[in-house]
């Protein structure tokens, strides 16, 4: 499928994608205000879970200096850089519990470190007439807190996963913890692991928003004899084994379908890129058509080098995948613009041909312009409405937005209606051919009568991918194996393919190149002293 680039896979399961590097000024909490119960306040929980996200992923005005206390979480609430030996201030009303006019304060050290108070890590909250927790609920939140310490990323940052954490709490780590003897539960940032047996494995469903991953198979975690969770022996963490979530035979095979692409794409540069050495050197193939090629040809070598680079920095790095910077979203944008313009352009050939014989009159200069608004501007137009429209979901802006969103349309509609008036213009400027010019055999139309015929092979190869999309297999069926390689080349080489049409087996061009040759060897001959 054009649109869908298959998403592929995460090359190996490196260990350091999976564990979380512990952030530098780490979080330690502790909890007064606790009374003797037993029972932890769920929603309460579940706020100060979120309070602590939001002060990780807050970007403080302040930076911080080596002479600063860090930015902190202290349980309640969030605390931004502050000189040491000054007093931090916050509002008691952004702290979860209270409604309350007054600062919380917090002292910073000359030393540069908050201050204790009765051994607590903790700001002064006496101001704030605060709510009173349990022993339990401040310890389940320490635990929770402690273990989040680690996590790269936020489990709000994406529905599945925040679904998967809140459960994770209710279910899971809210329950008082087994002492000895027994893994505690833990969230790892992708699943939950419930508390289990020393010298036990837990296994878990492979979460399905991860590319690559198949959630018909089981990621494990090993409880180690002496009651804790297997650490990686690279990185001395606590580790959950997802490399059985990828299924190795399928990535080998989408490994060879991306060298595929990538080989396809290059032929097709090159060839592209000569026959507009071509068109550009040779004088006398100065007329609209060829103008109409060249900048055909132009999107082309944008576009296939812009899917080479894809292929090589974005479907092979899994990291980038993940992290989803700027750059591989803005190459994902870029990649679809000059996707359009191929097409738009294609749209050009087929209407200046059929203007050209059905239309008495053609203004060259004027046609030209609108031909550039329409091959140039109107895909500006579409990739500004979807890139707008697609950004603002955030469900599709995950992994390099690799995947089909739902607004595939706003691009692929206009592409199939301009493949479809394409044909109708084509077949009738065959009718026209046919009924009127059958006596007529000037070159002129001699050569309108070949490119047509090159316009009407290429349209179909560039619109095959909308007729077999339906008919797409399901991933890792046996139809796969056929329609995958298949897609690629189809799809690779159709720069190749439009190269070959209208430069290499174009008479013109085949004329003034033999010509070329000819004058440059005689020249070659004249010059060669004749020895005898
Ligand atoms: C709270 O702190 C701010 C500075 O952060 C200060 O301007 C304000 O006066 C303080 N409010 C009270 C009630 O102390
Ligand atoms: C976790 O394990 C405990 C004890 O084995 C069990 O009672 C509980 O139902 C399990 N929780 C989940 C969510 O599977
Ligand atoms: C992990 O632990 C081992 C042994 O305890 C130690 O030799 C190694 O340097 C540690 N690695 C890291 C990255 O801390
Ligand atoms: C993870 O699981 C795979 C498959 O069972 C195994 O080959 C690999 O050694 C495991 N990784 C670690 C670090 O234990």
């Amino acid at each position: 499928m054009i649109w869908k680039k298959l998403i592929f896979l995460l090359t190996t399961v490196f260990p350091e994608a999976f564990s979380f590097r512990s952030r530098k000024n780490s979080m330690l909490k502790s909890i007064v205000f606790s009374s003797q119960d037993d029972t932890v306040d769920k929603e309460l929980l579940h706020k100060q879970l979120k309070a602590y996200w939001m002060c990780r992923g807050s970007t403080t005005t302040i930076p911080t200096r080596f002479n600063m206390c860090p930015q902190t979480f202290d349980g309640w609430g969030c605390w931004e850089a502050t000189p040491g030996g000054t007093v931090a201030n916050i509002p008691c009303s952004s702290i979860t519990n209270t409604h309350n006019t007054n600062n919380a304060t917090w002292w910073c050290t000359p030393k540069h470190q908050w201050a204790k108070k009765a051994g607590k890590y903790l700001g002064d909250y006496s101001a704030c007439s605060m709510k009173i927790v349990t022993d339990k609920h401040a310890d389940t939140l320490a635990r929770i807190l402690h273990q989040m310490a680690y996590l790269e990323e936020s489990p709000y940052a994406s529905t599945a996963v925040k679904h998967i954490f809140e459960t994770c709490v209710n279910d899971v780590l809210m329950r008082s913890q087994p002492k000895e003897l027994y893994c505690h539960g833990v969230f790892d940032g992708w699943g939950c692991w419930n508390i289990t047996k020393a010298g036990e494995v837990a296994f878990q469903p492979c979460p399905s928003f991860v590319p690559g991953f198949s959630p018909d198979r089981l990621a494990y975690k090993f409880c180690q004899k002496d009651g804790s969770w297997f650490q990686h022996p690279v990185t001395n963490k606590t580790w959950s084994n997802y490399t059985t979530c990828v299924d190795r035979e399928d990535l080998k095979f989408r490994q060879r379908i991306n060298n595929l692409y990538i080989g396809g794409y290059s032929v097709s540069v090159v060839a592209l890129i000569l026959s507009l050495i071509i068109f550009f050197y040779f004088k006398s193939l100065r007329c609209t058509r060829v103008t109409i090629h060249k900048n055909l040809f132009i999107s082309f070598v944008v576009n296939n080098i812009m899917w080479i680079i894809w292929y090589i920095e974005v479907v092979q790095r899994p990291q980038v995948v993940l992290e989803n910077g700027p750059a591989c979203q803005v190459l994902h944008v870029i990649v679809r613009y000059f996707l359009v313009c191929n097409y738009l352009w294609m749209f050009c050939e087929g209407l200046y041909l059929h203007t050209l014989l059905v239309v008495a009159f053609v203004a060259e200069k004027k046609i030209m312009t609108w031909f550039y608004v329409l091959g140039w501007g109107t895909p500006m137009i579409l990739i500004i409405v979807y890139t707008a429209v697609r950004s603002y979901q955030s469900r599709d802006t995950n992994f390099c937005w690799i995947e089909d969103s739902h607004y595939e349309w706003i691009l692929s509609g206009p592409v199939c209606i301009s493949m479809l008036l394409n044909f109708v213009f084509l077949i009738n400027i065959v009718r026209v051919l046919v009924t009127k010019l059958r006596a007529v055999n000037s070159t002129d139309s001699h050569q309108i009568r070949k490119a047509v015929r090159a316009t009407l092979i290429l349209i179909p190869l560039l619109g095959l991918h909308y007729f077999v999309t339906p008919f797409r297999p399901e991933p890792r069926s046996p139809g796969e194996a056929v329609y995958e390689p298949i897609s690629a080349i189809v799809t690779s080489f159709q720069g190749l393919s439009v190269a070959i049409l209208f430069c290499f087996f174009n008479g013109e061009v085949m004329n003034i190149l033999r010509r070329f040759v000819r004058q440059h060897l005689n020249v070659y001959h004249f010059d060669t002293p004749v020895q005898l």
